[in-house]
């Protein structure tokens, strides 16, 4: 139960004990009891997580560390940790990894969730009360990398949308890939044969979910098929440039803070298709919003 359930269940008693706890209660953090998932769940969400030798595995709120220690157990190579708001759980839990002999790869620390640093984890499990799940997203989505894979069972993570479920077996196993940022202005410049030309392009982002509009010249498009899976950005752009016609673009590529580096195929209606390098920076002001002027064909 949540502090907050025990406050209001004060202030439902009536009394002066209850107006001055209550007030308390709620100011505490929210904490979920420990239930340990079961084993077979365990070692399904270690499966969906695709673990390989580089990980960092990690669980918020590790309980007894069967998930970590699972990890370790599977590949001999990771490495991982734990945090639990529980002393009793974490010294049972480094005296398991002890025995298992993956202490030196494996530990666990006493520690709210909340000031776990996730900055160079490469998988994250929990399973947390949904509400103390969403207070983490806003965290795990400023201080973890792009790419980053988050589990949990039965539970959700609100509006972010899985990036795949195993609902095969018990309790349903999700799956999140951490997005990159690609919201905001980029440009980029194309050197198609005999026509260079510069892309305005305007992002806009909720979680894994992007959509796209670009200026080049006074031509705007939109973009297509948009994909968005960790760091790896794709779409494709149907457009007419002047001088060349209405040109199909098929772009893929890296997003690395402010920076994409991909390929482009270029497609144009003489029935050329060329490859070329993809580089775009983000801008902090964008030609897409110049005049368009009245004169546009
Ligand atoms: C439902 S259990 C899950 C245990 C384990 N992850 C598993 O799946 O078997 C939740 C665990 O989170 C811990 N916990 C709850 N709130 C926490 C917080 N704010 N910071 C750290 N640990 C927390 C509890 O002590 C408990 O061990």
């Amino acid at each position: 139960m949540t502090l907050t359930l025990t406050a209001r269940r004060l202030a439902g008693l009536g009394g002066l004990a209850a107006l001055l706890l209550a007030p308390l209660a709620l100011a505490q953090e929210r904490f979920s009891l420990f239930v340990p998932s079961a084993q077979p769940t365990v070692e399904r969400l270690v499966k969906l997580a695709r673990i390989q030798d580089s990980d960092v595995v990690v669980d918020l709120g590790s309980g007894d560390g069967r998930i970590v220690l699972t990890a370790a157990r599977q590949n001999p190579k990771i490495r991982g940790w734990g945090v639990d708001i529980n002393e009793n759980l974490v010294r049972q839990s480094n005296e398991e990894a002890k025995r298992q002999g993956v202490a030196d790869r494996i530990q666990f620390h006493h520690r709210n969730v909340f000031d776990a640093d996730l900055r160079e984890v490469t998988v994250i499990n929990m399973w947390l009360f949904p509400e103390l799940m969403r207070l983490l997203r806003p965290k795990i989505m400023a201080e973890a990398r792009p790419g980053t894979r988050v589990l949990t069972h039965l539970f959700d993570m609100g509006a972010w949308p899985a990036d795949e479920w195993d609902k095969e077996g018990g309790s349903a196993v999700g799956l999140w890939i951490v997005p990159a940022r690609v919201e905001g202005y980029w440009n980029w410049q194309l050197a198609l044969p005999g026509l260079p030309v510069s892309y305005d392009a305007i992002m806009e982002q909720r979680f894994q979910m992007a959509e796209g509009v670009v200026r080049a010249g006074n031509r705007r498009g939109i973009f297509q098929n948009v994909r968005l899976r960790g760091e790896d950005l794709s779409f494709t752009l149907e457009m007419t440039l002047d001088g060349a016609g209405l040109t199909r673009h098929e772009f893929s590529g890296k997003v690395s803070g402010d920076q994409i580096r991909g390929t482009v195929r270029v497609a144009t209606p003489d029935g050329k298709t060329v490859e070329l390098p993809w580089q775009a920076r983000r801008t902090t002001t964008t030609a897409y919003f110049r005049p368009t002027g009245i004169d546009t064909k």
